[in-house]
């Protein structure tokens, strides 16, 4: 397997390989050693039915549907995330990690590219094992013994009006949900350190309010974003970004007015943050 790095701290090509065929345990384990490795990894020029995508998703465990968002009726596993061209919003234009405010937030996502724009709608990546280590000491061991509220709110409480400007449809039945998690968490594999707070979803510090979280969290997110701890996408027909959510942020870029870009989202289960 040919591995092309995409930057110096995150994201990576793999080269030469053919996701939809039925792959080798060994060539799994590859390609998951590669996405520990770096964070975000791109396949191209692949040809997928929604089957070879569920098929390739369940290769790195099982699929973990979307509490908040639509998915597609004929394969409740895939979300489709869409823009019209007449629609002037998207989701995923701040830094995240998908799905923070879940007890289990998703260990990885895939998401496929089926119709892009002529130019822009690129994808950003963020290291956030790398944000952690850039810390000073002594904000590291203040940080290793907080933990932070994460929630939903910001858009099941908004969902109505985000549903009017966007293709890709919130529920609006979706359940309130709000999960406690270690602002330092170990990712349960590579055991690196990792600054786990998102702009969208963390709430506030466990014994704080949100206005005495803000000033410490804004630092924290300025901090995990800076561009040397990043790569930028630039997606075509048939790309596949694979990311492991545990330790990353991804953003998505909103500069494709009138034309249409249609991805399909799967994601795999994670475990409880430690
Ligand atoms: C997402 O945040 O999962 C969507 C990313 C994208 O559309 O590029």
């Amino acid at each position: 397997m040919k591995v092309s790095k995409l930057t110096g701290s995150i994201g990576a090509e793999i080269l030469d390989i053919d996701i939809s065929k039925d792959l080798s345990d060994s060539v799994i384990t590859d390609i998951r050693e590669t996405l520990l490795a770096h964070k975000v990894i791109f396949f191209r020029e692949q040809d997928l039915t929604p089957e070879q995508q569920i098929s390739f998703t369940k290769r790195f465990g099982e699929i973990s549907t979307s509490p908040v968002y639509k998915t597609l009726k004929e394969y409740p596993q895939i979300m489709p995330v869409v823009k019209e061209v007449t629609d002037t919003d998207i989701i995923g234009d701040t830094w995240h990690t998908d799905e923070t405010f879940q007890q289990t937030p998703p260990m990885g996502s895939l998401l496929y590219a089926r119709e892009i724009p002529s130019v822009g709608g690129d994808t950003l990546w963020a290291n956030l094992g790398l944000a952690f280590e850039r810390l000073s000491d002594g904000m590291k061991e203040k940080l290793l013994t907080m933990k932070a509220i994460h929630s939903n709110d910001f858009l099941t409480a908004n969902a109505k009006r985000r549903n009017s400007t966007r293709s890709t449809k919130l529920r609006e039945d979706a359940p309130v949900m709000q999960s406690l998690h270690p602002v330092v968490r170990t990712h349960d594999e590579t055991q690196e350190k990792i600054l786990f707070v998102n702009q969208p979803f963390t709430f506030a510090f466990e014994g704080m309010t949100r206005e005495e979280s803000l000033p410490l969290l804004t630092y924290l997110y300025q901090m995990s974003a800076k561009p040397e701890m990043t790569c930028r996408f630039k997606w075509r027909k048939g790309s596949l970004a694979f990311w492991d959510n545990r330790c990353t942020l991804h953003y998505a870029c909103n500069d494709y007015r009138g034309e249409r870009r249609e991805m399909h989202r799967i994601t795999v289960e994670g475990t409880k943050p430690q």
